[in-house]
């Protein structure tokens, strides 16, 4: 919803702390900064540099290769003070090894590193054949398939526990289901030699999925994030798309240039209320608090997931509870900055592509959605008329899909089977 712009005291006392709050995470980054180079320094051979140090070198890349500018232009009142005695600089040494053991301040439980064991890295996929082989009774002469995508902080358990018990017959004995974990997230493997660019998810989504299981004609399903590296899969190959799910899309109305500035003041608003706001800006801000968090998380999740099954008493956790902590930070803080700021800027592109390729569009939102903008939904259906727009009354990010498993599935179907000869797949 539109805030108004209404002055009231509550917005303003949560101002007035929100700058207190800030300020003072400001100078722990900083004063972080020093710690974390110190320890990097000793404990690891190749200590990789942060975004802090390495500023004018980031600015100076581009090309393809450009990193987000958001990873190096994050406003700090002290940095930008220029402290003396914070100007040290590293060795100048850029990290280019191996895929790496974790880093010390990462998890090295045997599921963190079990992809560095199967030696050629790929997306950990989960597929669900279709029962009835390639020509089923309703006459489809070729599988159709659905590829999902996931967002941030999240894995494939999100489609593969509510979408994938909920489907109708028709679509089981007919249709291929893939879901991957995204490169750095939930069982997929997670590099400290790549930036975690658009281009890199992609290329990871291709060896592992489009190539293997020969997809030549696919629908996609995607949730936050995820929809950018939808839309960008979409226009890199219109003709094999050919129908888009879009579930809390963070999309924002903004020019080319401001893109990945406007996608990080929205989304990760430097607010201290509500909560999940907070939390946003805290680690979408902060490269070393963030890193301090997800040290105190990631790194020990086995025993956060042993002390929840103490505090909840169940034996098995929420995928949802589970997944929070299935990256490192140097996975998640590169895929928040250079998938969801950078592919801010690439949006209007993709879009294009979609819109003249006439690929059907559908967009789903919950209207109690407090990590991504209602606004963003309308902004996306404004683009792409005539796309589809679904707007959920009482849900939020999640809750869009979790808890509303069975409607949410039967959404999807209406949309694979209406954009497609599909009559033939109805029962009948
Ligand atoms: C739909 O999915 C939910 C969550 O996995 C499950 O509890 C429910 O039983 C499923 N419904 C059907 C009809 O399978
Ligand atoms: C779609 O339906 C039309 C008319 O029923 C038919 O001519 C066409 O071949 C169908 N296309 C596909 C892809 O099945």
């Amino acid at each position: 919803m539109p805030s108004s712009p209404t002055f009231s005291p509550k917005d303003s006392l949560i101002s007035a702390i929100s700058l207190f709050v800030f300020t003072f995470l400001d100078l722990l980054d900083l004063l972080l900064c020093y710690f974390y180079r110190f320890l990097d320094g000793i404990l690891e051979d190749n200590p990789i540099p942060c975004y802090c140090h390495n500023r004018a070198k980031q600015e100076a890349s581009d090309g393809e290769d450009i990193v987000s500018e958001t990873l190096c232009r994050r406003r700090n009142l002290f940095r930008e003070m220029g402290l003396p005695f914070l100007k040290a600089k590293l060795d100048g040494k850029q990290y280019e090894g191996e895929p790496c053991s974790p880093r010390w301040s990462d998890c090295s439980c045997n599921s963190c590193l079990s992809w560095q064991e199967k030696g050629d890295e790929k997306l950990h996929v989960v597929a669900m054949e279709p029962s009835q082989g390639k020509k089923g009774e309703h006459g489809m002469n070729s599988i159709e398939n659905a590829f999902f995508i996931h967002g941030f902080l999240s894995s494939s358990s999100v489609w593969v526990e509510t979408v994938f018990p909920n489907l109708s017959d028709v679509t089981r004995q007919n249709m291929r289901m893939i879901a991957v974990d995204l490169l750095g997230f939930g069982r997929s493997p997670k590099p400290t030699n790549c930036k975690y660019r658009l281009k890199d998810h992609l290329e990871m989504i291709e060896k592992s999925a489009i190539v293997p299981f020969q997809l030549s004609s696919y629908h996609i399903v995607a949730h936050s994030m995820g929809c950018i590296i939808a839309l960008a899969m979409a226009a890199k190959y219109p003709e094999a798309v050919k129908s888009i799910t879009l579930v809390a899309p963070p999309y924002f109305d903004s020019t080319e240039e401001e893109a990945s500035q406007t996608a990080l003041n929205k989304l990760a608003e430097r607010r201290v209320w509500p909560p999940l706001l907070f939390g946003s800006a805290v680690m979408s801000w902060y490269e070393h608090v963030g890193r301090t968090v997800c040290f105190m998380f990631c790194r020990n999740h086995l025993i956060w997931e042993w002390i929840m099954k103490l505090v909840t008493r169940r034996r098995d956790l929420s995928f949802l509870f589970i997944d929070l902590t299935k990256h490192t930070h140097y996975s998640a803080w590169h895929t928040m900055h250079n998938v969801i700021c950078g592919g801010a800027k690439s949006m209007d592109k993709y879009l294009e592509v979609v819109r003249k390729a006439k690929i059907p569009v559908k967009i789903i939102q919950g209207d109690k959605d407090q990590v991504v903008p209602l606004e963003c939904s309308f902004n996306l259906k404004a683009k792409l008329d005539p796309a589809e727009l679904k707007i959920v009354n009482g849900r939020d990010h999640s809750s869009v899909i979790v808890g509303r498993e069975e409607a949410f599935t039967r959404e999807l179907e209406d949309t694979w089977f209406s954009s497609k000869n599909c009559t033939k797949m109805s029962n009948g």
